[in-house]
């Protein structure tokens, strides 16, 4: 079936575009829109409407074929034929119009959209600028402010607010094609008039040139903190300036150089990978595809924490009513009003509005007895991090919980397997890590045991997508994918800290790098004392050298647990939280390592670098050569999700592809040298993919 049709409804040409699953703009389509545009010139058609079949009109660009040797037509000079269209052009939107979606509505004559429609130009998530002249054509209808906002924060807007800034002339109610039939209609009466966004001028009225100065430059600040490090915020400010200042064609210059200059850019490479990664994650190797999905409606959850009132929080929002179980009344409430403390900041934010955030809490039922779970189809325990009171729980779930429901555990590290055996249906065991804070994270990491089933696995996949996370599949290993990684990573700062680095240099390094946040600043957030307890129920030989960990603890029996205590690797402001240097904890630093026999010397910030990523990209090697996560992408969304790591370098399998699989192997190679062959042992698929001379992607791809 042809991507394009055309056909005459009366006086109007209707042009449809049927290009599932999105009608992305592949080159198929492109040429197929200019036919039907070139056809309409001459025939009977009056006006031309143009609308998508299926759940969207185009949602952008065809996003897989850049970086292919480009296709003519390409989208700008589509977009010249369309413009110059002797014949009005009306684009009915419904779905989203995203990106080059927009783009191309706006070179149309006239647009209109359901009330459902959204609108919007995500460009920079990719890296990218509106590069089919959207950098002009917005601000030329909805002015500089508008559209600096539209573009910046990539954001779509509903249809009324379209409508409200100028982007579209209607909202039209009903069967799209019938309404835009009648627009079409109107557009003929009314002489027909060809109303091209190029002509307009950006609105400049009760505005100076001092305003518009001052409104970049804030803009630029603003977006330098918001975006640290990604530079395509950045070019699209530039070209807003060049649609103020310049005539159209001349703007259509800078933007085309800008959006050429951003797709050679490492960053929109790394951020096409996570576009895809994201999408990639949810999909289980080998999974049939006629795997039955449980339904899910009501969802128990054990343990009302942090962690357990965050998870409640998620399916409460999307309208699953949450039973809790707490161990006793006093505990439940104090549940309860984390919950309601949350929720309150939700809606002194304007997020969320008194009522809805009241009509989510009364879907949350209290209980102390487990009985009030046997009717639940899933149940996710939440208590705490403890192999042995996990199996209880499971013990106890197995006796009351109705058969087929799913009865997965939150651990971040506690063997699944063994959780599952505890109970006489392992394969409805699953592991449901959610990272803190729960409603708010991203990642879900999906831990599939031994037993688990197709059926276990497809829904929890499923469920994810409805709570709106980003899942990842791991097997059972200590730590799963992320934390199994992290210890790495962390071992490292540790390290680092005790041969010569201070908190503040390790932090500065990683941030610098893009990490959200430095290592040793999230271990005061988290909580000194999370680690400290998690060793304690480990023998010597699971703690590992105890240079690793020296420090942490040395900063635990101080008492300065972090950020809790206003004290950890910083000091912390009780009233802002605001951290500085502590003098004290250099002190604490070089007693340990004086202990421990080491010589402090200065560690380059390079050497700092390449010490903690390459000891998380090592592991992640080990993790793909154990078959503990399906593919490198699913790494790199775990990463990126769940613990901050920048994705505008495609997370850290992607950018070891970026680096060089031959410089990590060498340098890996050089710090067991150096640091020793306990801590470093380069990855045997690492090493095979050096010898062989291929790259992580290649064999992921193979
Ligand atoms: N190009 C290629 N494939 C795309 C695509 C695009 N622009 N948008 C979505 N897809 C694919 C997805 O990869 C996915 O494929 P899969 O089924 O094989 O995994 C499928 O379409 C469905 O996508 P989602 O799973 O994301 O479906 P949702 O319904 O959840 O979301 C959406 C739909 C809101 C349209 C979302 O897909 C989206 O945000 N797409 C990207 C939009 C975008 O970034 N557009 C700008 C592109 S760049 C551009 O236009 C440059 C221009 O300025 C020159």
């Amino acid at each position: 079936m042809s991507v394009v049709s055309y056909q005459l409804e009366g006086d109007i040409g209707v042009i449809r575009l049927n290009n599932p699953p999105v009608n992305a703009l592949s080159h198929a389509l492109r040429s197929g829109i200019q036919d039907a545009v070139t056809q309409a010139q001459d025939d009977a058609s009056l006006a031309l409407v143009l609308m998508c079949e299926g759940r969207t009109f185009i949602a952008g660009a065809d996003i897989s074929e850049f970086g292919k040797p480009p296709m003519l037509p390409s989208l700008p000079e589509l977009l010249i034929v369309l413009e110059a269209s002797k014949k009005p052009i009306i684009a009915a939107i419904h779905g989203t119009a995203l990106g080059g979606g927009l783009e191309t509505a706006l070179a149309c004559h006239y647009r209109c959209a359901l009330p459902s429609a959204q609108v919007g130009l995500p460009e920079v998530k990719l890296g990218l600028l509106p590069g089919a002249g959207g950098t002009q054509r917005v601000p030329r209808l909805t002015g500089v402010k508008a559209a600096l906002d539209l573009m910046t924060t990539g954001a779509p807007i509903a249809a009324a607010q379209a409508l409200n800034i100028g982007l579209i002339d209607k909202v039209v109610e009903g069967d799209l094609l019938s309404a835009a039939l009648d627009f079409a209609n109107e557009v003929i009466e009314q002489g027909a008039e060809l109303k091209r966004v190029r002509d307009l001028e950006v609105d400049k009225t009760a505005t100076s040139a001092e305003y518009f100065a001052e409104l970049f430059t804030d803009y630029r600040k603003t977006l330098s903190k918001r975006f640290r490090g990604q530079e395509a915020p950045h070019r699209i400010v530039e070209c807003i300036e060049a649609a103020l200042n310049t005539p159209f064609d001349e703007g259509l210059k800078v933007e085309r150089r800008l959006f050429v200059e951003c797709m050679q850019s490492p960053q929109s490479w790394a951020l096409q990978h996570m576009f895809f990664a994201q999408r990639m994650s949810s999909k289980v190797k080998g999974l049939p595809k006629d795997t039955q999905l449980k339904d899910i409606k009501r969802v128990g959850i054990i343990g009302g924490g942090l962690m357990g009132g965050g998870i409640a929080m998620n399916f409460v929002n999307v309208g699953i009513s949450v039973t809790l179980l707490e161990i006793s009344q006093e505990a439940l409430q104090r549940g309860k009003d984390l919950i309601a403390k949350n929720y309150a900041m939700t809606v002194s934010k304007g997020k969320l509005t008194v009522e809805l955030a009241t009509q989510r809490q009364d879907m949350i039922t209290g209980t102390t007895d487990y009985h009030d779970l046997a009717d639940m189809d899933l149940v996710i325990e939440a208590v705490f991090e403890n192999l042995d009171i996990k199996k209880q729980v499971f013990a106890k779930l197995d006796n009351v919980c109705k058969q087929g429901a799913i009865l997965a555990s939150n651990t971040s590290y506690q063997d699944v397997n063994l959780i599952a055996q505890s109970t006489s249906r392992p394969q409805d065991v699953i592991g449901l890590h959610f990272f803190s804070p729960a409603n708010v994270m991203k990642l879900l990491e999906i831990v599939r045991g031994d037993e688990t089933s197709n059926e276990v696995v497809a829904t929890s996949m499923a469920i994810a997508k409805s709570i709106k996370k980003v899942p990842a599949l791991s097997r059972v290993c200590y730590g799963f994918i992320g934390n199994r990684m992290l210890r790495h990573y962390a071992r490292e700062a540790q390290l680092c800290l005790l041969e010569g680095s201070t908190p503040q240099d390790i932090d500065a390094v990683m941030q610098n790098f893009g990490m959200a946040m430095g290592p040793l600043a999230v271990g005061d957030l988290a909580g000194i004392d999370i680690g400290y307890k998690a060793r304690e129920g480990l023998t010597d030989e699971q703690k590992g050298d105890v240079r690793t960990y020296c420090i942490a603890d040395a900063l635990y029996e101080m008492g300065r647990l972090g950020q809790k205590t206003g004290a950890g690797y910083y000091q912390y402001d009780p009233d802002t939280r605001q951290r500085s240097v502590d003098p004290v904890v250099l002190e604490v630093i070089e007693a340990q390592a004086k202990k421990m026999g080491v010589e402090r010397k200065v560690i380059s910030d390079k050497t700092i670098l390449e010490r903690l990523t390459f000891a998380l990209i090592n592991e992640g090697f080990k993790i793909l050569e154990e078959g503990i996560a399906q593919r490198p992408s699913d790494i790199d969304v775990v990463y990126a999700f769940g613990y901050g790591f920048p994705a505008y370098r495609g997370g850290p399998m992607f950018y070891a592809d970026t680096i060089g699989l031959e410089k990590i192997y060498h340098t890996v190679c050089e710090f067991a040298d150096t640091y020793g062959e306990e801590f470093w042992q380069p990855a045997a698929l690492l090493k095979q993919l050096v010898e062989e001379g291929k790259t992580l992607t290649q064999w992921a791809n193979s």
